[in-house]
């Protein structure tokens, strides 16, 4: 059974604006609530402003008070288990510790199961500030 959340993010692919790599994605955020916010990549001509899918998800669930992530979903139109790039990564571990749950989706109904942590270990956090600040060593 193809899992519900994977469901969503095929969904975004379809308004994927990606004239330039013809590479759409799509990602699905479940939050605390249950709640699902959807993206897709939004190209530009310029390139680097760019969105990715993950960004634009992250950003409608961050601006309606919603930072509390339980799961996160990726697809490719190409079905090829893509992973969320260094900079979606890092984004999600503003909100999210090492547990934090990532599916990728492989098609039909096959998939590979991530920790943020497994995809990007030992990152700068605010605890990291927080920590340095209380050692009394951020001066
Ligand atoms: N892309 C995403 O949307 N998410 C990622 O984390 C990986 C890359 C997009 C950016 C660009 O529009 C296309 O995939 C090819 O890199
Ligand atoms: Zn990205």
């Amino acid at each position: 059974m193809v899992e519900p959340l994977i469901k969503r993010a095929r969904a975004a692919l379809d308004t994927a604006h990606v004239p330039y790599s013809e590479y759409p994605v799509g990602a699905a955020l479940r939050v605390a609530d249950g709640t699902v916010f959807v993206g897709c990549n939004i190209e530009n001509a310029n390139y680097s402003n760019s969105l990715h899918a993950e960004e634009v998800a992250i950003a409608e669930a961050v601006k309606t008070g919603h930072t509390d992530f339980e799961k996160l979903a990726v697809t490719s139109a190409a079905r090829d288990g893509v992973t969320p790039c260094g900079m979606c990564r890092q984004t999600l571990a503003e909100f999210c510790d090492e547990s934090f749950p990532i599916v990728c989706d492989l098609g039909g109904d096959d998939a590979t199961d991530y920790t943020l942590g497994e995809l990007l270990p030992n990152t700068i956090s605010q605890d990291t500030l927080v920590a340095a600040e209380q050692r009394g060593e951020s001066e």
